[in-house]
């Protein structure tokens, strides 16, 4: 049996030589190293053979099998490497055609936004502060001037936890924690960009969406330093001719409060159907820090006063790019995704 082996690799070794391309070589695997090839037959001969010869001529046929094996991968590599270069000089293969370019990631419109909102408000001296999503009843209403009755809650339909702690309506809370942590001192000059949630669900309206608040309390601080910052961000996110106004409105944690409305991006403030023939659109919230909430906070309203705002990311995105539905950006469309 050993005689036999002996003489199976010499064979192989003869046959490959001859082998001239690829599928001459299949047919050599096939014949040693195929199911019914000349190794398998000698393995299932072993049987055959007394006890004490069978280890030694196991080992020696698995030796011959590995043998064969990087024989037959090193003959292959050979042709493949012939072949291949057959293709590129006939020219069937022609290796100055350019690569197929590799598709790139970006960020996400909403991403997108989000982080130009803040790089703009950074320059003006902000800092970014961050503050949980499960939020006490406390921070989400209380401190903000909406005690248990109040009517303001019924305008956030929020997701209740227990009694005390639910998912924040509104970035808001955040002005409050870092008040508390800052207090008595000043400035406080703050962005708070991060996620809300509401019980609501339409065509404007997800239950999770994102909101950017600001805050800055300092001595002094007048309705005017408010107009004056807004200003400057309409003007970078959404261009330099773009109006903006102030409409009076009601917050329960800012007086006097106010929306503030821009020129509508796809009419350009004539009227359409966008903007309900208004020509304005709005984009956030905003007004001077109540002073019971300043109270709340630690700081003392005769001292210091401050301003406050809050804006819809998805709104921003929307105006920005003139999107009208909102539910586009959770979707996960590539085609929608890569235009931006
Ligand atoms: N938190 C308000 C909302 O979600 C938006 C808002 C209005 C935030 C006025 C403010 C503000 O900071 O001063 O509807």
């Amino acid at each position: 049996m050993q005689e036999e082996l002996a003489r199976i690799k010499e064979e192989a070794e003869r046959d490959l030589r001859h082998a001239a391309n690829l599928q001459e070589v299949e047919a050599w695997r096939i014949k040693y190293l195929g199911k019914k090839g000349l190794l398998t037959r000698v393995l299932r001969g072993m049987g055959n053979l007394p006890p004490e010869q069978r280890p030694q001529v196991g080992r020696l046929a698995n030796e011959l099998r590995a043998w064969l094996e990087s024989e037959l991968a090193r003959r292959h590599e050979a042709l493949r490497a012939v072949e291949r270069e057959k293709e590129i000089t006939s020219g069937a293969i022609d290796v100055t055609l350019p690569g197929r370019p590799l598709p790139r990631g970006r960020c996400h419109p909403l991403t997108q936004v989000l982080e130009e909102t803040v790089r703009i408000f950074v320059q003006m001296g902000f800092a970014v502060a961050e503050g949980p999503e499960v939020e006490l009843d406390y921070y989400n209403f209380e401190a903000l001037n909406i005690p248990k009755d109040h009517p303001a809650r019924d305008m956030q339909d929020s997701f209740y936890i227990d009694d005390e702690v639910l998912l924040r309506t509104h970035t808001s809370p955040v002005q409050i924690r870092v008040m508390e942590q800052t207090a008595p001192r000043v400035p406080v000059r703050i962005i708070a960009p991060g996620k809300v949630y509401r019980r609501d669900d339409d065509a404007t309206h997800a239950p999770m969406f994102h909101q950017i608040e600001g805050l800055l309390v300092d001595r002094g601080i007048s309705f005017a330093h408010l107009k004056g910052t807004l200003q400057a961000f309409v003007e970078q996110m959404f261009g330099a001719n773009r109006r903006m106004r102030f409409r009076p409105s009601y917050f329960p944690f800012t007086e006097p409060s106010a929306e503030v409305d821009i020129s509508c991006v796809v009419c350009g403030g004539v009227g359409c159907r966008v903007c309900g023939q208004t020509g304005w659109l709005e984009i956030l919230g905003s007004g001077m820090v109540h002073p019971r909430v300043l109270a709340m906070a630690g700081y003392d309203p005769q001292e210091v006063s401050g301003f406050a705002f809050g804006m819809g990311v998805e709104r921003v995105a929307m105006l920005k790019y003139g999107i009208d539905d909102l539910r586009l950006f959770y979707a996960n469309d590539l085609r929608f995704l890569g235009q931006f």
